[in-house]
């Protein structure tokens, strides 16, 4: 099969993948691909939406990516080595270490402090006479990051240093750069955990760094720099994208704003929707394949990298009709935005909580927020991992 090369179109691309996506579904399920600046590699490109879900669900399909060559480029680094890069059972005990957390009752008990913040945020918002804000730097970052911070237990975080290292992460500039970032998320975690183990408190980390699991079971020290860069990383990075595409495509579709400002019993419904038809996480993490294997009839041989597309299979007309219409009624169950099997969303309960209050909470402070009309055009996160805007320009 030929290989497509997707970075010639890198920069409309990013802008709007979805017209490209729909061709690729139409030309097959699963392609071969060229990707766009992650290095330039062949990967196999999963677009359909029941193909999605099998190459998620693929017991074949391997995280362990430091037992394939495809990013021998990339130093193993501490901060790596989390449940997201492993399989089971490695997976399984990490996920058990820190489940209990992120149950729905344990989240339920998160509102009040998510409510706080979030009224704090929109308070120096009304403060500002200048009636206009980036929504990101507003209210769409610092919510996620605070909550995080709070729950794990680190609320000086040095939140800008961390923000820079983090977006390397995520969505790299250079493969320089992205080892930077990660050496430099090391270190500063390193000393954030020692710092925790000579004063600990009532928070996650502590909890972490002191209790063992009714087996006996606790994490080393590399693996809390682990845990604590992917809690750190994943509580945030993609709720910000949850906020800011979801007000993003509200304020697109005025109908849609109406409706929902008309009868919040829409609300939830519509923060699904959100999450389905402009969801944060375009890409799923890397995932290699540990023997020779098909998926959607296409053979894919032992050693090779698949990246399966979240944005597109939640676009598939074949599972959701009219894809792409954002519909707050549409009650779209099943969508991929949280991912699927065993990697699914640990923090999905806290994301659509938080995507819930912050959504509602703003709309109901300014009804008559919009777009800035004298912003320029959207600069957009580089990559196939995270879709969103760096900054969103409204006024009110
Ligand atoms: C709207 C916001 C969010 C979205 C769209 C999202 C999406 C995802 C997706 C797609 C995956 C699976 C990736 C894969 O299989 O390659 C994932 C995994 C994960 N997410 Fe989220 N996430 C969100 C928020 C959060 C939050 C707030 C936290 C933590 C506080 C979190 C923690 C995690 C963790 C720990 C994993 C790894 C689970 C595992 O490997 O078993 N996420 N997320």
């Amino acid at each position: 099969m030929p290989v497509l090369d997707i970075s010639s179109y890198a920069e409309d691309f990013n802008a709007d993948p979805y017209p490209y996506y729909a061709r690729l579904r139409e030309a097959g399920p699963v392609h071969r691909v060229t990707l766009v600046g992650e290095g330039g590699g062949d990967v196999w490109l999963v677009v359909g939406h029941e193909e999605a879900r099998a190459a998620l669900n693929h017991p074949g399909l391997s995280k362990n990516w430091q037992a394939s060559e495809y990013f021998e480029q990339i130093a193993a680094s501490a901060v790596n080595n989390h449940m997201l890069e492993a399989d089971p059972p490695r997976h399984t005990r990490l996920r058990k270490l820190v489940a209990r957390e992120f149950t729905a009752r344990r989240v339920e008990a998160l509102r009040p402090l998510v409510q706080r913040v979030t009224d704090e945020r929109l308070d120096a918002m009304a403060a500002d006479g200048a009636r206009r804000a980036d929504l990101i730097r507003s209210l769409a970052f610092p919510l996620p990051m605070t909550v995080i911070c709070e729950l794990l237990g680190v609320p000086d975080l040095d939140r800008e240093a961390f923000r820079t290292w983090s977006n390397e992460v995520v969505a790299p500039t250079t493969a320089a750069n992205s080892s930077w970032a990660l050496s430099e998320t090391a270190r500063y975690l390193t000393a954030l955990i020692e710092d925790k183990r000579a004063r600990p408190g009532e928070d996650l980390l502590s909890g972490l760094i002191r209790d063992s699991d009714e087996d006996g079971d606790r994490l080393t020290q590399d693996e809390l720099i682990a845990m604590a860069f992917l809690l750190l990383v994943a509580g945030h990075e993609t709720t910000v994208n949850l906020i800011s595409n979801g007000v993003r495509a509200l304020l697109a579709h005025p109908d849609q704003l109406a409706a929902l400002r008309a009868d919040w019993s829409l609300l939830d419904g519509a923060v699904e929707e959100m999450l389905r038809y402009d969801g944060p996480v375009e890409g799923a993490t890397f995932r290699f394949a540990s023997e020779d294997l098909e998926i959607g009839g296409v053979p894919i041989g032992a050693g090779e990298a698949v990246l399966v597309s979240l944005a597109s299979a939640d676009r598939d007309p074949e599972r959701f009709p009219d894809p792409d219409t954002f519909d707050i009624r549409r009650a779209p169950q099943g969508h991929l935005a949280f991912g699927h099997g065993i990697h699914f969303c640990l923090g999905a309960p806290l994301a659509r909580m938080e995507g819930r209050i912050a959504v509602r909470s703003l709309l109901e402070r300014f009804p008559d927020l919009a777009a800035d009309p004298d912003a320029g055009p959207h600069e957009w996160i580089p990559g196939t991992l995270i879709r969103g805007v760096k900054q969103l320009p409204v006024r009110w």
